[in-house]
């Protein structure tokens, strides 16, 4: 493409360290559309012929059947995804083929296609996300009075619902579909026409362009158009706090799965056996996504020291911008889609989590709430009351509320009858009905809104089975 500037080929160092049509391949779709978008307006603005422009876009399309067919030849001599395309269009159609990059560089273009992808990337990341909600939801509904041990520090703390504690993702997903939002919103505007970095003097209508490839705009400034890759960081930081929360969700599941917790049976299709221990049922999906989550933050770590400290405008350190975002995007489409399944096709052993929130002292808090509200101790004093009424209980192996009444009154006399109906995980939990809380007529009212906020059928469909 430069014979007139350069005497010698490259060595096969500078061709093979040079080549992107390895990975950039993937930008082919894009490619093509921008391309497209481009020639268009350049028939449009007759800076081309409209014979010239029809000839060109009818290439395109012949070109984009080839590698729809049999996929993007890769000859590192044409480095990458735009001279593979450009090239393979001046064999199709002749020298006409020249005028498509009239008014264009491959800065404006690698910048376009890219923002093309990512864009893509975001919208799938969103739907995936959606429909992960859409399970949890579904789960959440049916647990909504399903009680289990609550924790802090991984020991018991309270009661609370299943469908409490899956709601707590669903907001961290409604969190990150925001985040993705945002990234889309900001991102939305077409480099295409900032050529090389200087923009250029054909009357380019560049409107046209970013109208036809749907972004909200143009850019409005050519050096940052060509040299910005912010949009693939917004991407990959959206990405990374996605992949934390599915980690932390995987991390649950893991936990639940083992054999002294049992909350949970994982799917047969997600999980493997061991090749030497006939009993083991290994949670390998949820292990992998919680692996894939420091994975994505390579990605994202990569693309930011990438580019740090790069001046304007285009340097080619950007071409390494790719493969982090392509990668995290696979990594993240697999876990979203693994977590989905994981959370609807699980089976939670309900009559284990309530036996382990019986177990753990979880209502000790509700005994003492009970002393402040019923008795007018001071929390406090309460706090240490309920103390010494564990030991005993622990002492003897028992629930709080299998202790006799005599020997609560003996740790403290104001202690009532009517503690009883404190201290069972079913009221414990029922009685957190503040905005949020566990109870599950609270967490049914946030199904609801969960539910419509998602479009999902306001009744959820009978299921039998856990
Ligand atoms: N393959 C290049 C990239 O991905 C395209 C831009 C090349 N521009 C240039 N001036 N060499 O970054």
């Amino acid at each position: 493409m430069w014979g007139g500037r350069f005497a010698e080929g490259p060595s096969a160092i500078m061709r093979e360290i040079n080549a992107s049509i390895p990975f950039d391949k993937a930008l082919w779709r894009q490619d093509i559309a921008a391309s497209k978008a481009h020639v268009a307006m350049l028939g449009q603005q007759g800076i081309v012929s409209s014979a010239d422009a029809a000839a060109i876009a009818e290439g395109l399309d012949k070109v984009a059947s080839e590698y729809e067919a049999s996929g993007v030849p890769e000859n590192w001599d044409l480095e990458d995804i735009h001279m593979t395309t450009e090239s393979r269009l001046a064999e199709l159609i002749g020298p006409v083929a020249g005028r498509l990059h009239t008014g264009r560089s491959r800065n404006d273009q690698v910048a376009t296609d890219f923002r093309l992808w990512v864009r893509d990337a975001i919208d799938q990341a969103e739907a995936g996300l959606a429909a992960l909600q859409g399970a949890l939801v579904e789960r959440a509904g049916e647990h909504a009075a399903s009680i289990m041990p609550g924790f802090t520090h991984l020991q018991t703390a309270q009661p609370v619902t299943l469908g409490h504690h899956l709601m707590a993702y669903y907001e961290m997903f409604r969190r990150d579909r925001s985040r993705l939002a945002d990234a889309r919103a900001r991102m939305n505007e077409c480099p295409l026409g900032s050529a090389a970095l200087a923009g250029t003097g054909f009357p380019l209508d560049r409107k046209a362009t970013a109208g036809a490839l749907g972004f909200d705009k143009p850019t409005d400034n050519s050096l940052d158009a060509v040299s910005d890759r912010d949009f693939a960081l917004d991407y990959l930081q959206a990405a990374a706090q996605v992949a934390l929360h599915l980690s932390r969700l995987a991390e649950e599941f893991i936990i639940w799965a083992s054999q002294p917790f049992g909350f949970v049976t994982l799917p047969d299709a997600l999980s493997t056996g061991s090749s030497i221990m006939p009993q083991k049922k290994n949670p390998d999906a949820a292990e992998l996504v919680r692996g894939h989550a420091g994975r994505i933050v390579g990605c994202l770590t990569s693309l930011t020291i990438t580019m740090k400290g790069l001046p304007l405008a285009y340097s080619k350190d950007m071409q390494d911008d790719k493969p982090p975002v392509f990668e995290a995007a696979s990594l993240l489409g697999l876990s979203i889609a693994a977590m989905t399944g994981m959370v609807a096709d699980s089976a939670f052993r309900t009559e284990r989590m309530r036996q382990a929130a019986e177990l753990g002292y979880a209502t000790a808090t509700d005994l003492a709430d009970w002393l402040v509200r019923e008795a007018n101790i001071p929390f406090r004093e309460a706090h240490h009351i309920t103390g010494a009424a564990v030991k005993l209980a622990e002492s003897k192996g028992v629930a709080l509320d299998a202790l006799a009444l005599d020997e609560l009154q003996a740790i403290d006399a104001r202690i009532g009858e009517g503690v009883f109906a404190a201290l069972s995980v079913d009221a414990s939990v029922a009685s957190r009905a503040s905005h949020g809380g566990t109870a599950p007529d609270e967490v049914r009212k946030r199904v609801a809104d969960a539910r419509n906020v998602l479009g999902m059928n306001p009744s959820p469909p009978a299921r039998g089975g856990a």
